[in-house]
């Protein structure tokens, strides 16, 4: 089947309680590690295009990776999505070069200029069969040159959301309940220690979605910053050269819950990257002879595909649903 909206994905997700992932991708290793996954376990998929990511790998690249993996795995749906747009302009770009649903980020805008930007993006999009994602609240963390700090950021105002979403039209709302972006979700301080020792984070505001989910009933929510900074690759990047001291992320018992609410869209682009650079560090550790760009990728995407494979059946609930 050709590139899809999120319209019908979204839908199912809602009433069948599960989300769709929606993963990153910069080079070809990536795109086909997360497809290959989907098509094994015949789940629905988004992969996502960041701003960063265009200028890295080059639009054209990225489209054609990505209709490649749509003609390789015909059997299910795939999103063709830019993540956090930045302007009308770069959205407009992405519409009209090929993508089925783009996110106008606006949220570091005043709120009356959000809606602005976001309804003139989604004016354009729809004119084009393109859906459109929006964000209010912030998030802190690092995207592209974006920097939020943790004081600047701030949860979503459920009491704004009504509002937003009629006088934009936009097709789904990324919010902020204490996700973030990156392998550093939160400090030391903020987490308390199990028995292990491992870092604890503060529990995510679910008293927030519910709020939001009251006044938005059957509207589509994206969670962004949903990695979970797997231990085991944490470890594996400090193993083998690597310092990531206190690297943690979202509790994936917290992203399943999540899942099975309002929140149709799960944003993962961290654990990919760790999974990715672990393996590799881990590779010319134990091959320090070894230079072939081939025989460290493969086992770098091999590992990507058992990991979106895990957050398929494990967090996302999206196996069997394509
Ligand atoms: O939210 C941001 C995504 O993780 C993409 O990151 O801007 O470094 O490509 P990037
Ligand atoms: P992570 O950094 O938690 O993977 O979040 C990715 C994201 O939200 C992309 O938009
Ligand atoms: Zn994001």
């Amino acid at each position: 089947m050709p590139l899809v909206t999120s319209t019908e994905m979204f839908k199912k997700a809602y009433s069948g309680g599960y989300a769709i992932g929606a993963f990153n991708v910069n080079n070809m290793e990536i795109v086909q590690g997360i497809t290959e996954a989907c098509r094994e376990e015949k789940a629905p998929v988004i992969l996502q295009v960041s701003k960063g990511a265009r200028a890295y790998a080059n639009h054209t690249y990225l489209v054609k990776l990505v209709e490649s993996a749509v003609i390789e795995c015909p059997e299910i749906p795939i999103v063709l999505h830019l993540d956090h747009g930045d302007s009308f302009e770069t959205c407009k770009s992405c519409i009209d070069g090929g993508f089925t649903s783009v996110m106008i980020d606006a949220s570091s805008k005043p709120f009356a200029e959000n809606i602005e930007i976001t309804k003139k993006v989604v004016e354009y999009a729809h004119d084009h069969g393109v859906v459109v994602e929006a964000e209010l609240g912030a998030l802190a963390g690092v995207e592209d040159e974006v920097s939020v700090s943790a004081e600047e950021s701030h949860y979503t105002r459920p009491e704004e959301v009504e509002e937003f979403v009629s006088k934009t039209g936009c097709d789904s709302l990324a919010i902020a309940i204490g996700t973030s972006h990156g392998a550093y979700k939160f400090t030391a301080a903020q987490c308390t220690r199990n028995e292990k020792g491992e870092l604890v984070p503060p529990p995510l505001r679910f008293d927030i979605l519910e709020e939001v989910v009251k006044r938005l009933p059957g509207f589509p929510i994206v969670l962004h910053g949903s990695s979970s900074v797997p231990q085991e690759y944490v470890k594996m990047v400090n193993a083998n050269g690597g310092k990531m001291p206190d690297a943690v992320g979202i509790p994936e018992s917290q992203l399943r819950e999540a899942a099975k609410s309002a929140v149709c869209k799960i944003n993962i682009d961290s654990d990919l990257r760790l999974a990715m650079t672990g393996t590799i560090r881990q590779f010319f550790n134990e091959h320090p002879d070894k230079f072939d760009p081939r025989e460290y990728l493969k086992p770098a995407r091999a590992n990507i595909k058992e990991l979106v494979r895990h957050k398929l059946v494990d967090v996302l609930g999206c196996n069997g649903k394509a």
